[in-house]
């Protein structure tokens, strides 16, 4: 498998098997659900805010597909890859439904969005298809599929931001939430399906955002990331208080919530981030110091074509400034292998920009053209598929190298780490992450500290992906 990825956020391998943690007598509900996510964080985020919208009306969830009476999967597009493990996981579903009749599937998300009506007659077994705006009327359409009629809403809207809705935490470590802050992207970058799936930005309402952070603060939480394709597009205006929020703006609201309580974001574009934004992050300790800034391509030809508004110098100087404002901040990327037309030359800008901006990570992909877009429309998809492999693995080795320096250079440096919960490997050790999103694991020795606690942590050692340490000293 070539698609590799470091991390696993956008990678649509990542399955998300949602269950709603509802403690509750398990026969306090007719009906029970069951929901997995592909793609993006902002589809784990609305599987929470579907997941709300299904309990209000009387749905409970569950984690065994096999006892649901409604089975969701809120799917990706934005690879071809990404559609082919839905298809593939339908394939699954088909079985169970033989032996249940009366169980409902229905397509969430992007796959949803992008197929419409055709979906449910590519996929016989499908009862819904649902676009991302259209959660609110699951309720209505369930009823409609019930009767034995198909149903379909992809309706996009130019309002809907779900700002009234409490997500319900799915599969949560009780310690680090998303929040949504934005819908849709405006961008039209020309080989992204995205605007096509998610529609026109919107921004939500600030206070619905600051009101849903505190809530989550006061139930224990004590990391949120705010989410959108474009976050520093975030714009915001309160006409009763006569006030205008920009993303800098709502990064202090929610950072002023209390100093025990992260904040993160994603994903940013680099044309859009400002030194406002940078300013604001280098004046709170706890706007976590890490930015996820895809470069895409290194080469300015190919920029151009992808329609990314940067050119090669713009990107490089955008890296400049974030270092003299903020040192020792985390950055990463996205990169896309073999764009057409790609030269090798083009490609080695790309390894180039890499090194330049010395990435603490990457999410690597090789390029996938997807029907409807604008470079499907006016470039030929015309680099071998080995040669993308080729190129994507030259990436791939590089950013290993990469990471492994930055990790390097993180030796005997001492970090405030928050815990999010046991290691995978073992239960003698923590597990958390430091300003920089880089995951620190260390042993836990006799003190008594839960996840959800912050610690000093000295790194002793690395690996590529992971930093090892030792308590230094506990949280004063
Ligand atoms: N809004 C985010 C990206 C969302 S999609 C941003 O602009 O940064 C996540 C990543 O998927 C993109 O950054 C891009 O690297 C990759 N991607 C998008 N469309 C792709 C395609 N057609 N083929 C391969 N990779 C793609
Ligand atoms: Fe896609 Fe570009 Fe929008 Fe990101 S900014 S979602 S890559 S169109
Ligand atoms: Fe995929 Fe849609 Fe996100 S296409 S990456 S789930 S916005």
């Amino acid at each position: 498998m070539l698609d590799l990825t470091i991390n696993k956020v956008h990678d649509e391998a990542r399955q998300g098997e949602a269950f709603a943690p509802f403690a509750d007598d398990p026969n306090q509900y007719k009906k029970r659900f069951y929901i997995e996510s592909y793609g993006c964080q902002m589809n784990f985020s609305d599987s929470e805010i579907v997941a709300s919208i299904l309990n209000e009306s009387g749905f409970g969830a569950t984690r065994n597909y096999e006892e649901a009476d409604l089975v969701l999967l809120n799917t990706c597009s934005i690879r071809e890859k990404a559609e082919q493990t839905v298809r593939k996981r339908l394939t699954d579903f088909r079985k169970i439904k033989e032996g249940r009749p009366g169980m409902l599937i229905g397509v969430l998300g992007c796959m949803a969005e992008r197929l419409k009506a055709k979906l449910l007659e590519e996929e016989k077994l499908v009862d819904m298809v649902v676009g991302p705006d259209a959660y609110r009327t699951l309720p209505g359409l369930i009823e409609e599929a019930e009767t034995g009629q198909k149903a379909v809403n992809v309706l996009l809207s130019r309002e809907e931001t779900y700002a009234d809705i409490s997500p319900i935490r799915l599969d949560s470590n009780g310690v680090t939430a998303f929040v949504s802050i934005m819908r849709g992207c405006n961008n039209m970058c020309s080989f992204c399906v995205v605007p096509f799936t998610r529609g026109r930005e919107r921004s939500r309402d600030a206070e619905s955002i600051v009101k849903e952070c505190r809530d989550l603060y006061n139930n224990g939480y004590k990391e949120v990331t705010l989410l959108g394709q474009n976050v520093d597009s975030y714009y915001y205006v309160n006409e009763e208080k006569d006030e205008i929020v920009n993303f800098a703006n709502l990064l202090e609201k929610v950072a002023l919530i209390s100093p025990d309580l992260r904040v993160r974001f994603s994903t940013s574009h680099p044309k859009d981030i400002t030194d406002e934004v940078l300013h604001t992050m280098a004046r709170h300790e706890n706007i976590c110091k890490y930015i996820h800034l895809p470069v895409q391509s290194g080469n300015s030809r190919i920029l151009q074509l992808m329609n990314r508004t940067y050119t090669r110098e713009w990107y490089m100087a955008k890296v400049d400034r974030i270092r003299e404002i903020l040192p020792g901040c985390g950055i990463s990327s996205d990169i896309i292998a073999g764009f057409c037309t790609e030269t090798e030359e083009e490609h080695q800008d790309t390894l180039g920009i890499m090194e330049y901006s010395k990435y603490d990570m990457s999410y690597m992909f090789f390029y996938s053209e997807r029907p409807g877009t604008l470079a499907a429309r006016r470039y030929t998809d015309d680099i071998p598929e080995e040669v993308k492999k080729r190129r994507l693995q030259e990436i791939v080795d590089l950013q290993g190298r990469l990471s492994k320096e930055s990790n390097e250079k993180d030796l005997g440096k001492t970090f405030k780490v928050l815990i999010e919960g046991n290691s995978k490997r073992s239960d003698n050790d923590w597990m958390g992450r430091n300003s920089q999103n880089k995951v620190i694991v260390f042993p836990k020795e006799n003190y008594n500290l839960k996840k959800g606690d912050y610690v000093w942590v000295t790194v002793n050692d690395c690996t590529q992906a992971t930093l090892i340490g030792k308590i230094q000293k506990l949280e004063a």
